[in-house]
């Protein structure tokens, strides 16, 4: 199978491709604009191949000639490109609306014009916010609570709006809050463990009691994959291991596990509009698919916490730049004046 991946330089979207190409019969064209979240090193180490099984082409999912040529020959599409931080999103909407749903608009009329399908990779955060009790359904109301997820939410109806009105093949997978290698910092968990790792304060949100439903980035890619193959045409699928948390019961394993202590948690002013709880019920994807996730959290976290240990250098060079600039926006003020993190700590220490 020939896949078209868009945003597949970014988190989730490179994991995509590196398992894709773990099959040797496929071959993976990704189409990616390059934003601040995406990262040619995220595919680095993949393009050694002699019959040259991924091409790369930069590109925006907005612009009809750059997918018209990425589309030529593939069987497949699968949308991971997304402007995806919700505190963003606060700041500056309009880009969301740009690429999440104008963006998503040229894809399907693209992939419904040759007929191929079409895989959405969208969020449980389209459902809005949950109390205490009870899980998301496929078909509970969407209730997005943040331009972000209003953002995904539109994108999904458009989805829908496809398959009923041209007969476009297509699915659509709601997944929880992923964690794994190469999540850009400005995420809780790759933020919390560099600043950690720095003996930087982590900037932990009203009062810390927020429920976030994690899964490892390998158990999603693997699900997506099955949807793609086997899910039903018009379907959405819930994509949940069902590991549901505290950020701060997650927040201090993070600290047991890099062994810095809890007095760098700084509780700071909420996220506006900070949806309480997430969880999903998976059954669809469970029952009719097969599909169960394979890495436990603590396994999961451990191998993570791992990496970012490993690979300073990657984030290193990815909190540099125009980050350094957002990071003073959003957390200036709510850490009484503490600047961007500061770079050369990380090069001094081991
Ligand atoms: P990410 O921010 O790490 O990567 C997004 C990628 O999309 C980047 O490579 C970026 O360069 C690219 N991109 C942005 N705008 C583009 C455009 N106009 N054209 C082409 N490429 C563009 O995001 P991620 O965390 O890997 O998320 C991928 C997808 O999964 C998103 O659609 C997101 O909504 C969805 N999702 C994410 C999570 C999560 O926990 N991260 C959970 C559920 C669903
Ligand atoms: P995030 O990683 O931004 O994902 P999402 O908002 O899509 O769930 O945030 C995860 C949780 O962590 C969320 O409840 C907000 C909280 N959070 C903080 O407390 N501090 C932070 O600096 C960030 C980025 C998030």
């Amino acid at each position: 199978m020939r896949i078209l991946v868009t945003g597949g330089a970014g988190f989730i979207g490179s994991c995509f491709v590196r398992r894709t190409l773990e099959r040797r019969d496929d071959q993976v064209v990704v189409l990616d604009a390059l934003t601040y979240a995406g990262n040619l090193e995220n595919l680095d180490g993949l393009a050694v191949d002699e019959q040259q099984r991924l091409r790369f082409m930069r590109g925006s999912i907005c612009d009809a000639a750059a997918v018209s040529r990425a589309i030529e020959n593939c069987d497949a599409v699968v949308n991971f490109a997304a402007e995806t931080h919700v505190d963003r999103s606060i700041d500056d909407p309009a880009v969301f609306l740009a690429t999440n749903i104008e963006g998503t608009r040229v894809l399907l009329d693209q992939a419904a014009r040759k007929g191929v399908r079409y895989l959405q990779v969208s969020t449980d955060e389209v459902y809005g916010s949950l109390g205490k009790g009870g899980r998301f359904r496929e078909d509970s109301p969407l209730r997005p609570s943040s331009p972000y997820a209003a953002s995904k939410a539109a994108a999904d109806l458009l989805v829908g709006a496809y398959a009923a009105t041209f007969g476009a093949d297509v699915v659509i997978s709601r997944c929880g809050n992923n964690y794994g290698p190469r999540q850009f910092p400005e995420k809780l968990i790759p933020l919390f463990l560099s600043n950690a790792i720095n003996d930087e304060p982590l900037p932990l949100y009203g009062d810390g009691e927020n429920v976030r439903d994690w899964i490892h980035v390998c158990d999603h890619c693997d699900a997506l994959r099955l949807i793609l193959e086997e899910g039903d045409a018009g379907q959405v699928y819930n994509v949940s291991a069902g590991c549901e948390m505290t950020n701060r019961k997650l927040v201090e394993r993070l600290l047991d596990l890099v062994q810095k202590p809890w007095s760098l948690v700084k509780f700071v002013d909420d996220r506006p509009g900070h949806d309480r709880r997430y969880a999903l019920d998976s059954s669809r994807l469970r029952e009719q698919l097969g599909w169960s996730p394979s890495i436990g959290f603590e396994d999961g976290l451990a191998e993570t916490v791992a990496w970012y240990r490993d690979n300073r250098e990657w984030w290193k060079r990815v909190k540099s730049g125009e980050y350094v600039t957002y990071y003073r926006k959003l957390y200036g003020e709510r850490l009484g004046g503490v600047a961007a993190p500061s770079r050369n700590k990380g090069r001094q220490g081991g």
